[in-house]
């Protein structure tokens, strides 16, 4: 890949900005100075450096993040602060997506990746990657086989759909996990109201068999390796 090509992908500037890098001798390739932005270079091998500094590189980045509430899941927000606003140097240098999003109000894992395969096999419908969310009630929960066979919600056009089988694990009264196999908008909250109880708070804590890092404070992220993200699929 061209040199100029490869620091423009990872937001180091415009192609004409970063040709005036290299023309101030601000670029090196395993500590020469680059000359000319066509250079070719090898992303996965040379050591690129900007203004001395290393320019991080790996080809796909898979980060776990424990989103918090008041964030939004989207790329930019001109009211909220994104998850992606708050993913910082050297990842924030790559373009990340997000595997299934999580309403403002909703906390925990947030798998963002820039492999869209990845993000293609851990969102497709036909895979059936379990989701596992903590809900607290404001009811104490009793009847809920309905919520595990599937039940009648509005989907995200209004209209009537009836839920695949879900699995609930009864914590307290009013805490539980549910563990739904498709993404549907609002759709664990949808379920809970279609049985007149209301979510209050809600977590999720896993995507397939990954779970969120206990460590991992509100806001907080980490870097998983390719053998990490294969979890999701176990
Ligand atoms: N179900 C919801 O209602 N909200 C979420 O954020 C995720 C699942």
């Amino acid at each position: 890949m061209r040199i100029d090509k490869f620091l423009a992908n990872l937001k180091y500037g415009t192609r004409s900005e970063i040709k005036e890098m290299i023309s101030e001798k601000k670029v090196m390739k395993t500590g020469v100075i680059i000359t000319d932005p066509a250079t070719i270079i090898n992303p996965e091998d040379d050591v690129i450096s900007v203004d001395n500094h290393i320019v991080f590189y790996e080809k796909t980045i898979y980060i776990m993040m424990n989103k918090p509430k008041g964030v939004v899941c989207a790329n930019k927000d001109a009211r909220y602060q994104t998850v992606i606003d708050l993913v910082k140097e050297p990842y924030s240098r790559f373009d990340l997506d997000i595997c299934g999003r999580l309403d403002i109000d909703t906390e925990g894992l947030l798998i963002l990746t820039n492999d869209g395969n990845m993000l293609h096999q851990i969102i497709s419908p036909k895979k059936s990657i379990s989701k596992v969310y903590e809900v607290t009630l404001a009811k104490p929960l009793f009847e809920y086989s309905k919520l595990e066979k599937g039940i009648k919600i509005k989907d995200g056009k209004d209209q009537l759909y009836i839920t695949k089988p879900a699995t609930i694990t009864k914590l307290t009264d009013t805490v539980c996990q549910i563990a739904i196999t498709e993404g549907k908008f609002h759709q664990v909250k949808r379920m809970f109201e279609a049985i007149g109880n209301q979510v209050i708070n809600l977590k999720r804590v896993a995507i397939g068999g990954l779970k969120i890092e206990p460590s991992l404070v509100s806001g907080e992220y980490k870097k998983l390796s390719f053998a990490d993200i294969q979890a999701v699929f176990q």
